[in-house]
């Protein structure tokens, strides 16, 4: 029997998807989620998906109270995953306290517990927004940490440094720190995938309801950036690629089998893609077009950013292995599928 692993924010979206991957390796999750990004309605996909019912916790991490209690009714969690935060960066330049006091005493919290309840790793979520707009392409986990410029991703920053403070003081855990690009697509199942609340800000969501017919169209935001079509470049990962990860993360910090108390990896394709081009790749691989225009860039985007994976390659011995048509097909089925339930 493996070990009993937290999950925070697990009905979210990338927490979700790492929940069935979680039970397919055999590990029994308790999720802890307060709801507010995502509902209730995910256990059941989670459940149609791996034949199992996670346990489920409707809590909030802030609540250390809440936290005990949960530990108190389920004993033997060995391992934590911590995706619960908050996330819009639009959001977080109107709003920083709630982004400060949401995603850091999350974490707080639950390195307190850790050495409370033995514990013995923590998965933290952490972005390529902390290399803000790199001088050099792709980024390895050596390229210079750039300031923050939103709150949002000063707490990813401040979260990277607190994991690495607690843990250099002699904290009785390990921690593996992934810092993910752009997450997209959905389980090809279409049973769980990303929800967003109100108007998409990212690309993927705004461009499926775009083809949809819930927006008119699609703006590509800037064509004179300094790249070969003159649009953005990211690195988009598949979210089930991305989601396995975190399985031989937690499997590698619960069999010790890293000397390091703290490791980071990137986790990209190691390609970048521009946005005309992934609209492009949109079409060719589901039939259905994407009406789109250019208008100007949106403040304080990077104009290219994509990841070296190679530690994560050699050292996880993980690797994104999703073709792009495949993840543009899922995220196409889990636009349908809102549509077929009447959600969007
Ligand atoms: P999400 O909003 O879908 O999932 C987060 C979940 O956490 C939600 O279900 C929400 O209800 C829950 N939550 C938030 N605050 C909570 C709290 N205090 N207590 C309990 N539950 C709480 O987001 P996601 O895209 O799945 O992101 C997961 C993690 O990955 C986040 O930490 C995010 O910052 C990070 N991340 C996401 C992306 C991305 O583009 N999606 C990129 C890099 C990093
Ligand atoms: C991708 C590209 C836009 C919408 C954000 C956060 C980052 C990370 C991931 C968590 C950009 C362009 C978008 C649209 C467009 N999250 N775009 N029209 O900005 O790379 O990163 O999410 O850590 O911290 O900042 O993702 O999906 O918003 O944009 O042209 O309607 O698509 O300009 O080039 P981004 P995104």
């Amino acid at each position: 029997m493996k070990p009993r692993i937290l999950v925070t924010g697990g009905t979210g979206y990338i927490g979700s998807h790492t929940v069935v991957e979680l039970q397919n390796a055999g590990y029994p999750v308790v999720i802890i989620d307060n709801l507010s990004n995502s509902n209730r309605d995910v256990l059941d996909g989670i459940e149609r998906i791996t034949g199992i019912r996670p346990d489920f916790v409707e809590a909030d991490c802030t609540d250390i109270d809440a936290l005990r209690n949960l530990f108190d009714t389920y004993p033997g969690i060995k391992g934590i995953i911590n995706f619960a935060a908050s996330k819009a960066v639009g959001e977080s330049m109107q709003k920083p306290v709630l982004y400060y006091r949401n995603n850091l005493n999350t974490l707080l919290n639950l390195l307190d517990l850790m050495a409370e309840r033995d514990v013995d790793g923590i998965v933290f979520s952490s972005s390529c927004t902390v290399y803000g707009e790199p001088d050099v392409n792709p980024v390895t986990e050596q390229t210079p940490i750039k300031k923050a410029t939103s709150p949002y991703g000063n707490t990813k920053q401040i979260s990277e440094e607190i994991i690495t403070d607690v843990i250099n003081a002699g904290a009785n855990f390990k921690s593996v720190i992934l810092r993910y690009f752009n997450p997209v697509g959905a389980h090809p199942s279409a049973e769980i995938g990303e929800l967003p609340n109100g108007v998409p800000q990212n690309l993927i969501p705004y461009l499926t309801q775009t083809a949809m017919g819930i927006r008119k169209e699609l703006s590509v935001f800037g064509d004179d950036y300094n790249t070969p079509d003159g649009s953005c470049i990211r690195d988009y990962i598949d979210v089930v690629d991305l989601a396995k990860a975190h399985v031989i993360a937690i499997e590698r910090m619960l069999t010790n089998a890293s000397e390091d108390k703290i490791e980071i990896f990137n986790l990209g394709t190691g390609n970048g893609l521009s946005v005309l081009e992934l609209i492009n790749a949109f079409e060719t691989a589901t039939g259905v077009k994407v009406p789109h225009k250019i208008v100007g860039r949106r403040a304080g985007d990077i104009e290219k950013v994509w990841a070296n994976p190679s530690h994560a390659n050699n050292v996880l011995g993980w690797k994104a292995l999703t073709p792009i048509a495949d993840t543009m097909r899922s995220a196409w089925a889990w636009q349908c599928k809102l549509r077929e339930r009447g959600i969007m």
